[in-house]
């Protein structure tokens, strides 16, 4: 994924409102396509059903789409955007825990928690990592985020652990 090719379906609910602003000010200046589906204010609302708008605009949108939600620890975001086939939301608190979802674990969808990544800087640099690593593409990973989507349903065939699994 790069974020130049990339569409950005944005959410938050009141815990992650100020964050979400952050982002969406800075996709902005950047010139990265993004759709922003709320909340808009501080009053209270309930996160999930941030996380379903987002979650669905990025399982229909395919390879190009993410998301991106912040909540107050980003948890709750993440539970209810998997609950959505096709999506592997990381709550990421940090560039490396980005790095390696974006890398390792295909993700498709940030979440990020607002009350855990106080700062405003370190929420860019999380998203700016996220939106630019790609998958690693090696076998063991492949195999892994199939096995996931195994579990939703896919075909038997992508749930079957490769024989010669290297560890790592
Ligand atoms: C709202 O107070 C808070 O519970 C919510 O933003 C989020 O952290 C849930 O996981």
């Amino acid at each position: 994924m790069v974020a130049k090719n990339v569409k950005v379906y944005l959410g938050a609910d009141h815990g992650g409102f100020k964050a979400k602003e952050a982002i969406r000010h800075w996709l902005k200046e950047k010139g990265i396509e993004f759709e922003d589906v709320g909340t808009y204010s501080h009053e209270p609302v309930d996160y999930p059903t941030y996380a379903e708008k987002v979650a669905k605009a990025v399982a229909q949108g395919g390879e190009h789409t993410v998301g991106i939600l912040a909540c107050g620890t980003g948890i709750g975001m993440s539970m209810a955007a998997n609950k959505v086939k096709g999506i592997r939301a990381a709550v990421c608190h940090d560039e490396f825990t980005a790095q390696m979802a974006r890398e390792h674990n295909d993700a498709n969808l940030l979440c990020l928690g607002e009350r855990v990544v106080q700062t405003g800087g370190e929420t860019l640099k999380i998203v700016q990592k996220f939106l630019d690593t790609p998958f690693s593409n090696e076998e063991r990973h492949g195999r892994r985020v199939g096995l996931i989507a195994g579990i939703e349903g896919a075909p038997a065939k992508a749930r079957k652990p490769a024989a010669r699994a290297k560890k790592k």
